[in-house]
């Protein structure tokens, strides 16, 4: 084994009640290294990360630092022995400041046995100094502002910025960009690349390919709990890796359908909600699929969120069939035909002690009530039917969503939305943390869904190519506005990002 390994995993294997998350798994991280992880949803990657950082116990195997054998008793003793982890959900306390945060666990007190704030807000700012970090606005005031303000890209950026503080010699990241929009995608991705060459350690779980390919040395490929493939980067392609994780060759094509555009579904005319958006304007008519493009932060989010009943306007109006729909709150929305599919699965999707079938068939219980009785076995056909569509990993369906993998929760929640049928489904990030192939089934169900035009669905997405696949029309929203409309045979990548970033030319 090369001499610069810093860990080494030998056989391990976890089991959860019903499923063997990790069977006799042998793994390895070196020095100045981004070892990437792939395998599809609930492949056993979080498992394995949690039990390096000491979240998790292996029910078996070895774990060697620098050669010598460990026991990691929990994450405070993994930080101790030099391990970091970046959690796949990163929480963390809104009411914190940034220094706060770096020094949390290790505040220095001066002779009077207060806390000596002086040093920390010094020792703060030097270490963004030194890390290129001086010039965002947001993490120099966050010196004395808290993280609440922070952007997530900003979070995730501050968890890095820990690590090296607390010097730590392997940095576990699990998803960091999955929430992120691509430029500040990017600064992180330079930033481990920073690091390698510092000589650290880097352990780096993705679901994006592209990435991957640009910054992993290495590359581990898991499928159901066991290695299928482990080799340097250098000699691997993206469809090598993806076809070892779904364990078949999968197709590069978005499974488009073009449907002929019907009747006017939605018309929203001179949305304002002040401080947020302006002028908002657009249509979606039966058989589209219109995307929202933008960089995280332009109020796409904001504008759904809205037309769902979930925050209020200031002012504009919103027709659904060309009739005035008076939208105040999340009924209103869904009487009138329309459902939203949150982004943000642990605050608004998903009910985490419940069961899946809880958390698919509760709010469709109407659907299941008529005749004066619930008709529990149609619920359950729906529920099995969506399991099976969209691949969920899970034990079975009375399995708390909590012990579901990430991105398996996700499809719990898009599922939830699916079984509602609603003429227009708002879809925000629906890929979220997806693997490649379940990617491609939920693509699938979104043709089916409008191709007979009776139904449209609007996507709001931060990942240009499945915009670009999928859409029949992008509106792109920059600052609060919408900055441009573009149909499908006009956009691409380049023009939608010009307007995202204003930086279009009047003349385009
Ligand atoms: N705390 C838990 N209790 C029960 N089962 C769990 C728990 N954590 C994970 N599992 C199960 O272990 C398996 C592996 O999950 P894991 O989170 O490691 O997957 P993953 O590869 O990280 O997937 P994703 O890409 O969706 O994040 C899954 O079947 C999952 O449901
Ligand atoms: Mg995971």
């Amino acid at each position: 084994m090369a001499e610069n390994v810093f860990l080494e995993l030998k056989n391990i294997t976890k089991a959860f009640p019903g499923v063997i998350a990790l069977d006799n798994v042998s793994f390895s991280a070196r020095r100045g290294e981004v070892h990437a992880l792939c395998g599809e949803n609930g492949a056993g990657k979080s498992t394995l990360m949690k039990i390096i950082n000491g979240l998790y116990k292996a029910d078996s195997g070895d774990i060697y630092l620098e050669g010598k054998p460990v026991h990691i008793q929990n994450p405070v003793d993994a930080g101790n022995q030099g391990i970091a982890m970046i959690y796949q959900e990163c929480t963390y306390v809104p009411e914190m400041t940034v220094a706060e945060s770096l020094f949390l666990g290790n505040l220095p007190v001066n002779k009077f046995g207060t806390i000596n704030w002086k040093y920390i807000y010094q020792q703060t700012e030097e270490l963004l100094q030194a890390e290129g970090l001086i010039d965002n606005p947001r993490m120099v005031d966050g010196l004395q502002t808290k993280l609440k303000y922070l952007s997530i890209a900003d979070i995730q950026m501050l968890e890095i910025l820990k690590a090296i503080h607390k010097d730590s010699s392997i940095l576990i990241m699990d998803e960091p960009t999955s929430s992120i929009a691509q430029k500040e995608a990017d600064d992180l991705l330079n930033k481990v690349l920073d690091l390698k060459k510092r000589g650290k350690s880097i352990i780096y779980i993705s679901h994006k390919m592209d990435e991957i390919f640009k910054i992993a040395d290495r590359i581990t490929i898991f499928r159901d709990g066991r290695v299928v493939g482990s080799d340097e980067a250098k000699n691997l392609t993206i469809d090598k890796v993806i076809s070892l994780m779904v364990g078949r060759e999968l197709s590069n094509d978005y499974p488009k359908i073009e449907a002929a555009a019907g009747e006017e579904l939605l018309r929203v005319e001179n949305l304002n909600r002040i401080g947020v958006f302006r002028d908002i304007n657009f249509t979606l008519h039966a058989g589209e699929i219109v995307g929202f493009a933008g960089l995280v932060g332009a109020g796409r989010t904001e504008v759904a969120r809205a037309v769902g009943g979930l925050d209020p306007i200031d002012s504009g109006t919103v027709k659904v069939r060309n009739k005035k729909a008076a939208i105040k709150k999340v009924a209103d929305s869904v009487n009138n035909g329309i459902a939203m599919c949150s982004e943000d699965r642990r605050r608004y999707g998903l009910v985490l002690m419940r069961s899946v079938r809880e958390n698919m068939g509760l709010p469709n219980l109407a659907r299941y009530i008529y005749g004066g009785y619930l008709h529990k076995n149609k619920e359950l056909v729906e529920i099995q039917e969506q399991c099976g569509n969209l691949k969920i990993k899970t034990p079975s369906i009375e399995t708390p969503a909590a012990n579901l993998s990430g991105g398996n929760q996700q499809k719990v929640v898009v599922a939830k939305w699916l079984i509602k049928d609603p003429a227009v489904l708002i879809l925000d990030e629906p890929t979220r943390g997806i693997d490649v192939g379940a990617k491609y089934e939920i693509y699938k169900l979104m043709s089916e869904i409008v191709k007979d035009g009776r139904k449209g669905i609007i996507m709001i997405s931060s990942e240009m190519p499945e915009l670009l696949g999928m859409c029949d029309r992008i509106y792109v929203m920059s600052k609060g506005k919408i900055a441009a409309e573009l149909k499908r045979g006009e956009f691409s990548q380049e023009l939608i990002m010009q307007y995202a970033t204003d930086s279009a030319k009047a003349s385009v």
